[in-house]
């Protein structure tokens, strides 16, 4: 076995060819994508991709959530394979690198090996995960998580829409649902590439965030209950306005987060509003709040405050309201061989580095649930993603790339 020498890099150029023909598909309207998962965007994405891995000699596996695996064999056929990988879906209005990277940094990797002709003891396999953004289908990360044996495979297929579509329906429809039981496979280790999404990289001149641990998120779904009544002649004091109850709820959240800031953060990007008329008083309102923080009872007591504050707001007004807890996961912290891979494959290779907490939700943090897992994250301009402008530049890209291939390498090991 070998190790891998600092002159072992990738080919930036073809990375970012292949980065962006996948934007080409699921374009969306301000230059990023739209390739919301289990629609027909997404299934050409991923013919795109299983046309990329079987040209690069990979087999291609495909399980009942739809998640697709590309093996490259090792010469160990008893040696558990290394896994890399991310995921191809993005928002409505997404970016170009969010997940993406991480799916094409890994095939840039398989291609790179072949051109190399290097051979690795352990298989190195790469995945794309169905549906991480969850944006469609509630919650984000769905099937990783099945995967990682915290959901049921029932209960993600009956997962709906907001046209009342199901997970297991759509999955069929598109013709990406596989045979192989999920969540059987086992791993030596994990590796996910991924843009920051946030500003510290970009601010500090860092090429490289080591991602030692991940946000615990919670989404709390909140119906607010009043009752729709004309605007104009409905007297103020008998007004049941859920589109006011749901507006002081969102001020409490807001000021939730900010008692525990710079360490936690909350919003509510979700929001309904029944019937949605300009000249009715809005009877329901339905969002969801979006906590998270890396510490396990902050986000306990923002959860507690939430429910308890936004009773009291509405008993006050009169108002029914009801919580669902919609998605969620406890703060992660990755496996410190993993991280320590990371980061020697940062140094070895000249970049500059930091630890960093993820301040999004990957499929990597249930992932390290079922095997050794660890992150790279490369910097993106202003910290802005899930944003159609969300932009990195084709260093950034080379430089996590690069570190990824040395971090997988190190683990699967090099034979002569
Ligand atoms: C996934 O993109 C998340 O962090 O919500
Ligand atoms: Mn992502
Ligand atoms: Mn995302």
């Amino acid at each position: 076995m070998t190790a891998a020498g600092e002159n072992l890099r990738i080919n930036p150029a073809r990375l970012w060819d292949s980065l962006m023909e996948m934007a080409r598909i699921g374009p969306g309207v301000a230059g990023g994508n739209n390739r919301q998962t289990l629609t027909d965007a997404d299934a050409e994405g991923r013919a795109l991709f299983r046309r990329w891995c079987e040209a690069a000699g990979c087999t291609m596996g495909l399980d009942q959530m739809g998640n697709m695996f590309a093996r490259r064999e090792g010469t160990d056929p008893d040696a558990l394979p290394v896994y890399m990988g991310s995921h191809l879906d993005t928002q409505p209005t997404g970016g170009k690198y969010d997940g993406v990277l991480g799916v094409l940094g890994g095939l840039e990797i398989l291609r790179t090996l072949n051109d190399l002709g290097i051979k690795t003891r352990h298989p190195i396999v790469l995945v794309n995960w169905t549906n991480e953004e969850g944006t469609r289908f509630a919650p984000a990360m769905l099937a990783s998580g099945v995967f990682a044996g915290v959901h049921t495979q029932d209960w993600a297929y009956a997962r709906t829409d907001a046209e009342g579509k199901t997970f297991g329906a759509e999955l069929q429809r598109i013709g990406w649902r596989g045979e192989e039981t999920v969540g059987q496979r086992r791993m030596r280790a994990y590796f996910e590439l991924h843009i920051e999404q946030g500003p510290i990289l970009e601010a500090e001149g860092k090429d490289i965030g080591v991602v030692t641990r991940g946000q615990g998120l919670v989404w709390t779904q909140v119906t607010v209950t009043g009752k729709d009544a004309h605007t104009g002649s409905t007297p103020m004091p008998m007004r049941k306005n859920a589109g006011l109850g749901m507006a002081r709820i969102l001020e409490l959240v807001d000021e939730i987060a900010w008692s525990h800031a710079p360490h936690a953060v909350g919003a509510a990007g979700h929001i309904v509003v029944h019937p949605n008329s300009r000249n009715v008083i809005p009877g329901t309102a339905i969002f969801t709040v979006d906590f998270r923080t890396p510490d396990l009872d902050v986000l306990r007591d923002m959860e507690a405050r939430l429910h308890k504050g936004a009773r009291e707001i509405c008993d006050r007004m009169g108002l029914g309201v009801a919580f669902e807890t919609v998605g969620g996961f406890d703060p992660v912290t990755f496996d410190a061989d993993c991280v320590a891979a990371v980061r020697a494959a940062a140094e070895r290779l000249g970049y500059s580095h930091r630890d960093i907490i993820s301040g999004a939700g990957h499929d990597a943090c249930w992932i390290n649930r079922v095997a050794p897992t660890a992150m790279v994250m490369c910097p993106c301009v202003d910290g802005l993603s899930h944003n159609e402008a969300e932009e990195i530049t084709p260093d950034w890209a080379r430089a996590g790339t690069d570190v990824l291939l040395h971090a997988v390498l190190e683990t699967a090991g090099i034979v002569e």
